[in-house]
Parts: structure tokens; C-alpha cells; sequence
């Protein structure tokens, strides 16, 4: 199948080459020439562990452009994957998504039989009340008859996310019509996990729905994991217990500083956003991001109350990326911890394996380390707040210290007796 896909940020990337893999000839459209120009050289314009080999084994089925109507011209079908970023009141601010469906809507002009699948992350009733109007108003063509719509939301987690695309847990199809159908059952034939196919506005939900689950899940692991420190309980023997129960499942039950990333901070606050729009107060989610707002907090005055004033204190954070295995500072817990070490006067010095670049972008006068060790050296205290596996290896290395006060914003050093925000 002839495919576009438009957006090459994390999704766009991700899902276009892994559907040129699956033999399909793939078009990546973005208005970011730099982006386009990283896949010309068979490189990916995001860190993902092995999106450059994909790209480069299937050069042969590989396009670029930088323009939607030169780019979708051919194509049995186009993937809407241009991010959804939050307004300031927590709402989906849809400026990316109207203005690609405008020019999609522009291009269909002159094709038949196209569908339009929207991947990007919109609240319920985006695809049927902003999306079809915009494509129907500038092809002069109505949907079903002139063109199809199908939303097929992602559950790519960053840093396994080629994995996660090869052997999802399922596939949600949301389509309106038959041809729409045929187009997402045709493009997953081969998968042999569970197909969803399902209307559209249940397609965008279950996204939300999941996104919410996952961080109401962590939530709920950090409160009992708080509860769990005061009574001197260990929060990950009892949830290695609790997740036991089939039911439960042991996944997404890590206590410790509270989630971050593109995605569950924004799709909660999207969701309550919407909730509050038709008159819903939705205690819940709002208890799942205040729990995570204020871990950060916790993390801190633990700190301050080992190591005493904070500052001109030599603090060495270890982590600054969302979570492992990526580059991606995006509403990392790293972030209010740093925000509220500088408040208190403490003098940071950061390492992390991949992300110390982007956060000198947020915070240029801390001191970025390039390795543990470097940043250990003379500390007062040190926080560890992101999950790298690296971090697991470190021992001496806390000898440089001053004194020897580490504590855990995520369960990942080796050795016995480190403290940790909820254990
Ligand atoms: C998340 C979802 O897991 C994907 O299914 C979804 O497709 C994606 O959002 C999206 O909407 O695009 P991602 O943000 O890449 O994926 O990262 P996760 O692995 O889910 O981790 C999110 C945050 O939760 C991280 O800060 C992580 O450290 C934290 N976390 C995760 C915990 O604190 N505890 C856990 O048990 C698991």
C-alpha cells in the first residue's frame, strides 16, 4: 500500500517506518525541513533505539516532502500524526490538526478513494467535528462518498516502541464505512493480536482512557507507596503481591516520583479539561495529577531533611530524562525538583546519559556533568530521577561524596539500604 504520514515527530517517525518494514511504500510529509532532510540520510529525526536501521533498510520504500499536497498525491491513504500540545487551561489545542486537514482537505481535491487516518492523540468528537468538516470544506467532497475517515490511536511507549508497534497488545480501528475498514484491516493483516473495530469517537476515547488508567495507576502505586514509608512497609514487595492478582496485573505499579513525558501529564489534563467542559468534575484524575505534582515535593524535603539547609549545597541529581532510554525531557520529574533545589539555593550538578543538552535549554546555570562520577564528586546530597539502567551499576562512586545521603525518586541502584521517596 501506498501510505503518507504526516507529522515526523515521535509518532509519525515510528509508524511510517514501521509500516515501510512491513513492505509498504511510505511518504513522510513535515513542514520542519530539518526533519525531513534527518530521513533523506536514512536517520531519525527522534532518539528511539533502532528507528535509524529501520529507516535505512527500507530506504528503497522511503519518499519525503515537505508539502502535504505535493506528498499525499498517489497515496492509497495519509496518517494524521502532528502533535497535539495543551493549551494553558489543560485543554487539546488543535492547531496542527486543523491546519494539516485543511491542507489534506486541499489535496483530496483531485484524488479518489483516499482515506484519512487520524493517529494524533484528539479528544472525543475531534475527528467528527473539527477534522471531517475542515477535510469536506476544502476538497468540496463529502465524506464516505468522496473520501474516507478512520482514527487508529498509538500505544508506542518511547524506547520500545518499534517493539511495541511489531507485537501490540491490540488494535483499535475506529471507522465510519466500509472502505475506511478495509484500508486499517488490509495495513494489519499480518498482526495477529486482538482487532478492535469500533466507531470513531470510541476509538479517540479508549486512547484517553488508557493514558489516564496507566497514570491513575502510578498514582495510586505512589500514595500507598507513601502511606507504605511512614508504616515502614516495602511498597514494591506489596505491589509484587498485589499485581500478582490477574486481575491487577503487576505493570505500571513502580512507586516513586511520579510519571512525566509527551503523554499522560497532557492526556489526564486534556481529559479533565474536556470532562469540565460538560459539567463532569472528574474527582479522580484530578487526585491522579495533584498525587503526581506533589511527589516531586516529597522527593525534595526528604532531601532537606537528611542533608538539613539546603543551600550552597553541592546536590547531584543522576537523571533528568522523562524516563529511561530516551532523550526526552518532556514534564520529566527532574524538572520541579530542579526548579525547587535553585529556590532553596542549593548549587546542582547533573548527569544523565542523554538528556543533559535539552535541559540546559531550561535550566543553562546549573552544572552538567558527563558522567556519575564527575557529578558526585564533593556532594552533599544526591537524587536519582530517572530509571537508567547505567545508574544500576553505580557503587563507588558514591564515595566521592561528602556525605553519603542518596535517595531514590525511582527503584534502580543495586545495593541494599538506599532511601527512597516511598520506601
Ligand atoms: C505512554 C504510554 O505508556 C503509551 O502506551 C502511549 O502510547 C504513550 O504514552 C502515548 O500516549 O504516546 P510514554 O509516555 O512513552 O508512553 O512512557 P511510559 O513508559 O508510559 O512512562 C510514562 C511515565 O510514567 C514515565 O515518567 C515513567 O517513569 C513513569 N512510570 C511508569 C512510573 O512512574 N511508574 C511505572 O510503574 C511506570
Amino acid at each position: 500500500m501506498k501510505i503518507s504520514i504526516i507529522g515526523c515527530g515521535y509518532v509519525g517517525a515510528v509508524t511510517g517506518a514501521c509500516f515501510a518494514e512491513l513492505g509498504n511504500e511510505v511518504c513522510f510529509i513535515d513542514v520542519d525541513v530539518l526533519k525531513i532532510k534527518e530521513i533523506e540520510s536514512h536517520r531519525s529525526p527522534i532518539f528511539e533505539p533502532g528507528l535509524d536501521s529501520l529507516l535505512e533498510e527500507n530506504a528503497p520504500r522511503i519518499s519525503t516532502s515537505t508539502s502535504i499536497r505535493e506528498g499525499i498525491i498517489g497515496s492509497d491513504c495519509s496518517f494524521i500524526c502532528v502533535g497535539t500540545p495543551s493549551n494553558e487551561d489543560g485543554s487539546i489545542d488543535l492547531t496542527y490538526i486543523k491546519s494539516a486537514a485543511e491542507e489534506i482537505g486541499n489535496a483530496l481535491r483531485t484524488m479518489e478513494n483516499h482515506t484519512v487516518v487520524v493517529k494524533s492523540t484528539v479528544v472525543p468528537g475531534t475527528t467528527d467535528n473539527v477534522i471531517i468538516p475542515l477535510l469536506e470544506k476544502n476538497s468540496l467532497k463529502c465524506v464516505e462518498r468522496g473520501f474516507h475517515v478512520a482514527m487508529n490511536p498509538e500505544f508506542l511507549k518511547e524506547g520500545s516502541a518499534l517493539n511495541d508497534f511489531f507485537h501490540p497488545d491490540r488494535i483499535i480501528m475506529g471507522v465510519m464505512d466500509d472502505p475506511g475498514n478495509k484500508v486499517l484491516e488490509e495495513l494489519y493483516r499480518s498482526f495477529s493480536c486482538q482487532k478492535l473495530c469500533t466507531s470513531i469517537k470510541i476509538a479517540e476515547m479508549i486512547k484517553y482512557v488508557s493514558n489516564a488508567f496507566l497514570a491513575t495507576k502510578i498514582s495510586f502505586s505512589n500514595e500507598i507507596g507513601n502511606i507504605c514509608k511512614k508504616l515502614d512497609i516495602d511498597v514494591y514487595e506489596v505491589m509484587k503481591g498485589v499485581g500478582l492478582d490477574q486481575r491487577i496485573g503487576p505493570k505500571f505499579l513502580n512507586a516513586g516520583a511520579g510519571f512525566g513525558g509527551s503523554c499522560f501529564p497532557k492526556d489526564v489534563s486534556a481529559l479533565i479539561a474536556l470532562a469540565e467542559k460538560y459539567g463532569e468534575s472528574p474527582i479522580l484524575l484530578k487526585s491522579a495529577i495533584e498525587i503526581n505534582e506533589k511527589q516531586p515535593g516529597r522527593l525534595v524535603e526528604l532531601l532537606r531533611s537528611r542533608v538539613g539547609e539546603l543551600k550552597n549545597k553541592r546536590i547531584t541529581i543522576l537523571g533528568l530524562a522523562f524516563k529511561d532510554n530516551t532523550d526526552d525531557i518532556r514534564d520529566s520529574r527532574a524538572i520541579p525538583v530542579i526548579k525547587e533545589l535553585l529556590v532553596q539555593g542549593a548549587d546542582i550538578a547533573a548527569y544523565d546519559p542523554m538528556a543533559c543538552g535539552a535541559m540546559k535549554k531550561i535550566f543553562p546555570s546549573i552544572t552538567y556533568c558527563r558522567s556519575a562520577a564527575e557529578a558526585l564528586n564533593e556532594a552533599d546530597g544526591c537524587l536519582v530521577m530517572t530509571e537508567w539502567p547505567e545508574f544500576a551499576e553505580l557503587h563507588h562512586e558514591f564515595d566521592r561524596m561528602r556525605k553519603k545521603i542518596i535517595i531514590e525518586g525511582r527503584r534502580i541502584l543495586s545495593c541494599e539500604g538506599y532511601e527512597g521517596i516511598c520506601w
